[in-house]
C-alpha cells in the first residue's frame, strides 16, 4: 500500500524585494520539498495589503515573487503555485477562525506588537493578519509548513485554532507543524547582528536581496559588522561573525564546524570573502533565470490560472465541511 503523501504549505509576500534572509528561511527549501511532498506554495497578496500598497507596485510585487518562485525551481507540475487573492475560500475560512480567535492572543503576536509600534495608525487587518495565515494552512490540511524562525508564534496560533475547532465540532483540521532550517531560520542584519534581516531595514547595507547585483553582495558583505575579537569561533558573543558563518553555511552546504575549523587561520576577510563568493554563486543563475520568466507573462499567467483552479477545488472541499459543521444552510 502506497502511503499518502504529507502536505506541504507555504507562502510570502509580495511586499517588496526578497532578501537573502526570506531565501535561506523559507525559498530555498521550497524545491527540494516538491519532490517528496504534495506543495502548495502562494503568493499571499491579501496579506501584503495589512501595510499600504502602492497598486501598481503590488501588481508587479506579486509577479516578481511568482517568477522567483520558479526561478528557485517550483515546478508547476509537481507543486501547485498560485495566488491568494485568487481563492476567496481563504477568507472566508479566516472569517470562521476569527469568531474562535482570542484578543489576547492576538494582541500577544509579536510580529504585531513589532508592525504596530512602527504605523501611525493600526488597522484590524494587521492584528488579524495570523488568522489568515492559519486560514491559508488549515484549508488545505497542510502537515507541514516551511518558514523562517519569525513564524513560529504563528504556526502555534494555527495549531491552537485548529483544536479548539476540532474539539468544539469534530475532527476536522490536520495539527500542522513548522519546518525550519537548523542553519539560517533567522538571517541577522549584516549592520546589525542583533536585528533580524529585513528589506524594510532604512539601511540598504544591511541587507542583501535575492537580486542585488554582484557587486553589490561583494561590497556589503565586506562591509558587514563583525568585532575586533580576530578569532573564528561560532558564538552567540559574536554575532556578526555567526551570521556571516550562517549565511556561508547556507550558500556552500558546508558545515558550520567545517568553516570554523577552516577559517581559524584564515581569518574574518577571507571568510568574507568566500561567504560573498558562495552566494554570488548560487543567487547569479537565479538571476538569470528570473528574467527570463519575469518576461514572459502568458507562461505566468497560465501557471497562476491553472494553479488557482486546483487550489480553489482543494479549498472548497475543506470549506464546505467546515460551514456544514457550523450549521449554515448549503446555498
Ligand atoms: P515574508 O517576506 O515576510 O513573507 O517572509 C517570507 C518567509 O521568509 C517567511 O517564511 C519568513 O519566516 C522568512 N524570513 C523572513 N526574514 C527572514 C530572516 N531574516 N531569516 C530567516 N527567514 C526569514
Ligand atoms: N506570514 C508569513 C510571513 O510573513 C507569510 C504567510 C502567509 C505564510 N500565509 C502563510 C507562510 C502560510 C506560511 C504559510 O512570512
Amino acid at each position: 500500500m502506497t502511503e499518502k503523501k504529507k502536505i506541504v504549505y507555504s507562502g510570502i509576500q509580495p511586499s517588496g524585494s526578497l532578501t537573502i534572509g526570506n531565501y535561506i528561511g523559507a525559498l530555498s527549501n521550497f524545491a527540494e520539498l516538491q519532490e517528496n511532498y504534495d506543495c502548495l506554495y502562494c503568493v499571499v497578496d491579501q496579506h501584503a495589503i495589512t501595510v499600504e500598497q502602492e497598486p501598481a507596485k503590488l501588481r508587479k510585487n506579486t509577479l516578481d515573487v511568482l517568477a522567483l518562485y520558479l526561478a528557485c525551481g517550483l515546478d508547476p507540475d509537481k507543486a501547485i503555485i498560485y495566488i491568494q487573492s485568487h481563492v476567496p475560500q481563504h477568507v472566508q475560512l479566516g472569517w470562521v477562525l476569527n469568531t474562535i480567535t482570542s484578543l489576547g492572543q492576538l494582541n500577544r503576536m509579536t510580529q504585531y506588537k513589532d508592525k504596530a509600534k512602527k504605523s501611525k495608525e493600526i488597522y484590524a487587518g494587521l492584528l488579524n493578519y495570523p488568522v489568515l495565515m492559519a486560514a491559508d494552512i488549515l484549508l488545505y490540511q497542510a502537515d507541514l509548513v516551511p518558514v523562517g524562525e519569525d513564524q513560529r508564534q504563528h504556526i502555534e496560533l494555527t495549531r491552537d485554532l485548529a483544536e479548539r475547532f476540532n474539539h468544539r465540532y469534530s475532527p476536522t483540521f490536520v495539527l500542522p507543524e513548522m519546518l525550519s532550517s537548523k542553519v539560517g531560520a533567522r538571517i541577522m542584519s549584516l549592520q546589525d547582528p542583533t536585528s533580524k534581516m529585513s528589506k524594510s531595514d532604512p539601511d540598504e547595507n544591511g541587507y542583501i536581496l535575492v537580486l542585488d547585483e554582484p557587486d553589490a553582495i561583494r561590497r556589503k558583505i565586506k562591509r558587514a559588522v563583525t568585532d575586533s575579537l580576530g578569532q573564528v569561533t561560532y558564538s552567540e558573543d559574536q554575532p556578526g561573525l555567526k551570521n556571516l558563518i550562517d549565511i556561508y553555511a547556507s550558500f556552500s552546504k558546508k558545515s558550520v564546524e567545517d568553516i570554523v575549523r577552516d577559517y581559524e587561520s584564515l581569518g574574518y576577510g577571507a571568510l568574507k570573502e568566500d561567504t560573498a563568493q558562495a552566494v554570488v554563486e548560487v543567487l547569479e543563475p537565479i538571476q538569470g533565470r528570473f528574467k527570463e520568466f519575469r518576461q514572459d507573462k502568458a507562461l505566468l499567467e497560465k501557471i497562476y490560472k491553472e494553479g488557482g483552479e486546483k487550489a480553489r477545488y482543494l479549498a472548497n472541499k475543506t470549506l464546505r465541511k467546515v460551514h456544514k459543521k457550523i450549521g449554515f444552510i448549503e446555498g
